[in-house]
């Protein structure tokens, strides 16, 4: 029997944010269609892959993760499940995944985990999947998925899976509001066609004074401009996420936006003092739970040297 590679590869992939997210009425297959502004910061999740001689298995380390599941359903044992089959391995792999990202917290942290699972084990196992073939698995898992794979500043169509390099320039520091209780996507969506019931919803469309503030790298008009659809979808779920948005800005933040469906909210700052002005400012509020800091654009999942983990 020829000998398993035992070597692991680590991947190290970030969370997103959506700097703008315009969503249209829901399509006869369940979904919406979107036009977003996707946005990696510097949050990450950690995968570890070690070629193993058959299964798929997976543990799970980080703050929260109680409600990860750990067993097929979770979307990186369904990556690495998928690229055995499209690639034809049969050997199996242990996942060793690291979250820093906050789960169920609208930042895409599920499916940052199966983008790294499609890097990772399609390293580990030498599949030899091309880009192309990465980027359609990713768009099969989910609507974030591809996205996380390519990182940066992007816009989003389709689902969300359909993924065009955006022209941005500049780096752009950010508060993140976290909550400990996070919000289910589909349940953000419910009431986002609850709120729009009756209405005819407009095609979506990226905002020009998005992409302007990126093109000419001016945070402060972007600030302003920060915008998403879900947002009062996500405030009425989450009444609370009201009171953080006016606390941030009160303090001064560039502006502020729910994450995705939510629950966490972004803050544009100035610069990295400011960040930690608005963080103190905010804990000191006692408005949110759980304050962090992060820079973006960052790039997507990329196979790293990683410290050991645990
Ligand atoms: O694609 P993903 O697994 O992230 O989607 C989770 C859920 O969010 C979907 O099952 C659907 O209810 C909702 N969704 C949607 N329209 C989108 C993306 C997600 O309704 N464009």
């Amino acid at each position: 029997m020829a000998a398993d590679r035992t070597s692991s590869v680590s991947v190290r992939v970030p969370a997103k944010i959506n700097l703008d997210l315009s969503v249209g009425g829901v399509a006869p297959d369940g979904f919406h269609p979107l036009a977003t502004v996707f946005h990696a910061v510097s949050l990450f999740d950690d995968l570890t892959v070690t070629p193993a001689a058959e299964g798929i298995t997976l543990e799970v380390t980080g703050d929260h993760v109680e409600g990860v599941p750990t067993d097929r359903t979770n979307l990186a044992v369904r990556a690495a499940r998928l690229v055995a089959r499209r690639a034809g391995v049969e050997r199996g792999a242990h996942l060793k995944l690291h979250k820093g990202i906050p789960v169920a917290g609208g930042m895409a942290g599920g499916s940052a985990d199966a983008a790294a699972a499609l890097v990772a084990c399609d390293a580990a196992w030498n599949a030899s999947l091309d880009r192309a073939e990465l980027l359609e698995l990713a768009a099969e898992l989910g609507s974030d998925v591809a996205f996380a794979l390519v990182g940066g500043t992007a816009i989003g169509s389709g689902r969300g899976e359909q993924i065009t390099p955006a022209l941005a320039r500049g780096q752009y520091h950010w508060v993140l509001a976290l909550s400990d209780d996070g919000l289910s996507t589909p349940a953000v969506y419910a009431e986002f066609d609850r709120l729009s019931a009756g209405r005819v919803l407009p095609e979506p469309r990226v905002s020009d004074e998005v992409m302007q503030a990126l093109r000419s790298g001016d945070s402060t008009a972007l600030g302003q401009a920060l915008r998403n659809d879900l947002q009062p979808a996500a405030c009425s779920l989450r009444p609370d996420l009201g009171d953080v948005l006016d606390v941030g800005l009160e303090y001064g933040a560039l502006g502020g936006v729910v994450s995705g469906s939510g629950p966490t909210i972004a803050f544009l700052v100035r610069d990295h003092e400011h960040a930690l002005d608005l963080s103190v400012a905010l804990t000191a509020s006692g408005a949110c739970e759980t304050v962090k800091r992060a820079h973006g654009p960052v790039h997507g999942a990329r196979i790293g040297d990683l410290p050991r983990l645990g």
